[in-house]
């Protein structure tokens, strides 16, 4: 479980249903802003439901690119290559999706929930509109490789294909997430004050 491998080891790949576990455990990991804590506190009833979401999202939704950046020089409990980030991008517009979550753990405030992806769902068709884009849906580094450039492998590889596609990207960022999608050409579309961060880029 040594992390002591240096940027050049870490990799970005597809990832599969085999990598949801580690993909939950990251997400707890990573995901520590308290504000997100009272949303989705850490039980065992929340974490079956992160996997059910990730699991449901990977095999129903072929739209959404689930990516991992594994550590090739580290291995986990399982001996499986360690799990440095992952992230998801979601090639469809809203209305073709529908609902970003099908159902709420019953251990997350179920009106709370309902009215943040609410407000994020608004502002991302204020900002974009009917534009075509893909979505940045989940970025999460594990804090033992954060400022490696592992969520950067991952924000690339959805801009290079919106950029290859002609296409626009958008994700709602907390402000600590938004330099590195400034690094990419998103900008902040927010309302002044606002915690969350409606970034968008262009296509090219
Ligand atoms: C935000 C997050 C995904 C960044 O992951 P990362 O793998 O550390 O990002 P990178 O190493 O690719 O960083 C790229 C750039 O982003 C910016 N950045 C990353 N982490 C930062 C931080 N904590 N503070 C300020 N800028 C940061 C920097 O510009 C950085 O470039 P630099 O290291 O050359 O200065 C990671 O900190 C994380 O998982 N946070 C918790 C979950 C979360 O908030 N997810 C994103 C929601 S929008």
């Amino acid at each position: 479980m040594s992390v002591g491998a240096s940027q050049n080891t870490l990799v970005l790949e597809p990832a599969s249903v085999e990598d949801v576990p580690a993909i939950t455990a990251l997400w707890f990991d990573a995901f520590t802003q308290p504000a997100i804590g009272e949303l989705f506190p850490d039980t065992p009833a929340m974490r079956a439901w992160n996997e059910s979401w990730h699991r449901g999202d990977m095999e129903t939704r072929p739209y959404q690119k689930y990516l991992r950046v594994i550590d090739t020089a580290s291995t986990d409990e399982q001996g499986r290559p360690r799990l440095a980030a992952f992230g998801k991008w979601d090639l469809a517009m809203p209305e073709e999706r529908g609902r970003r979550f099908s159902w709420w753990c019953e251990d997350s405030p179920y009106q709370d929930c309902e009215d943040l992806i609410d407000g994020l769902e608004q502002e991302r068709k204020r900002v974009m509109g009917d534009q075509k884009h893909y979505y940045l849906d989940t970025v999460g580094t594990h804090p033992d490789y954060q400022r490696r450039g592992a969520a950067s492998l991952i924000v690339k590889w959805g801009c290079d294909l919106a950029d290859r596609n002609g296409v626009g990207a958008y994700v709602d960022a907390s402000k600590e997430g938004a330099p590195l999608y400034q690094k990419f050409g998103f900008v902040d579309y927010g309302p002044p004050g606002s915690g969350i961060a409606s970034m968008a880029r262009s296509k090219e």
